[in-house]
């Protein structure tokens, strides 16, 4: 299992290409305004408090499992362990944050809420946002609203249910999606099926967010078929997530970014 994650790196790394090997304006945007943002936003200090409040609740929570998502499963939880091992690390509540602060999107639709600290960020990086996010675990999408309520985050709408029952029900009085973020039920029929239902409601300045594409082969082959459908206009392959943009009018390219710190031969000096 290792091996095979070691191999989906290696395989990610040998394609990957730093801002310095850009050629499209619009990505060149994209890394400096989302990707490489050193800033560090007066709001992050208040969520990473909350963050640690998480980290320090010993309190044990009954799971629902309604798909791939962790590799070891534990059926009672503390909240610590949810909040170390299944919420977003800082960095990428970061760029979550960057995305929403740079793009505005009007709404957003988040399919796994966990505890809430990723759809916290996005709210508080622009409170005009409207956050749609959706928590079949139903102790989990408790602790969410506490975590919402406690912040006032009232521009996050948090629903309770599988994400093939309730995606249908907010698109249903939601058709226009701007930002999606597809962070749960990491398998390869439930990516391709989310995805499909969420197309018809993007328009061409939308952009789908997938979470953990390299987190198994199947995830990775779903990732190759998002990136080939005929209304995927660009993507953007960070390892950790992959970005699909939808604008016929880009030049169609599928861009796989590293830091150039990690890769510090391809700065541009050597050709
Ligand atoms: C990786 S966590 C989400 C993390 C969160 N977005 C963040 O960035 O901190 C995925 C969540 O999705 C939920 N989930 C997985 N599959 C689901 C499904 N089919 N329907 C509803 N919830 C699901 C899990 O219970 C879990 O809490």
């Amino acid at each position: 299992m290792i091996v095979d994650q070691i191999l989906r790196y290696w395989e990610y790394y040998r394609k990957a290409d730093t801002v310095y090997n850009v050629h499209s304006p619009f990505i060149y945007d994209f890394i400096n305004n989302v990707l490489d943002v050193r800033k560090n936003y007066y709001a992050f200090n208040a969520l990473e408090h909350e963050r640690r409040m998480l980290l320090a609740n010993s309190s044990a929570v009954q799971i629902v499992d309604h798909g791939a998502g962790s590799r070891k499963k534990e059926k009672m939880p503390t909240i610590a362990s949810i909040a170390k091992k299944v919420v977003s690390p800082p960095a990428k509540c970061r760029t979550l944050f960057n995305l929403v602060n740079y793009f505005r999107p009007p709404t957003i639709i988040e399919l796994g809420t966990s505890l809430g600290l990723s759809a916290l960020y996005m709210s508080r990086a622009n409170q005009a946002t409207q956050i749609h996010t959706i928590e079949g675990a139903p102790e989990i999408h408790r602790l969410a609203r506490l975590l919402f309520e406690k912040n006032h985050a009232y521009n996050i709408h948090a629903y309770k249910g599988t994400f093939a029952e309730q995606l249908p029900l907010i698109l249903s009085s939601n058709p226009v999606v701007d930002l999606a973020y597809i962070d749960g039920h990491h398998n390869y029929e439930a990516t391709i099926s989310n995805f499909n239902t969420l197309l018809p409601h993007l328009h061409k300045n939308s952009i789908v967010v997938l979470d953990d594409i390299y987190w198994s082969a199947p995830m990775a082959r779903a990732w190759n078929e998002i990136k080939a459908l005929p209304q995927v206009a660009m993507t953007i392959d960070t390892f950790d997530y992959g970005f699909v943009f939808f604008n016929p009018d880009m030049e169609k390219q599928h861009f796989v970014y590293i830091d150039y710190l990690k890769k510090p031969w391809r700065i541009g000096l050597f050709g």
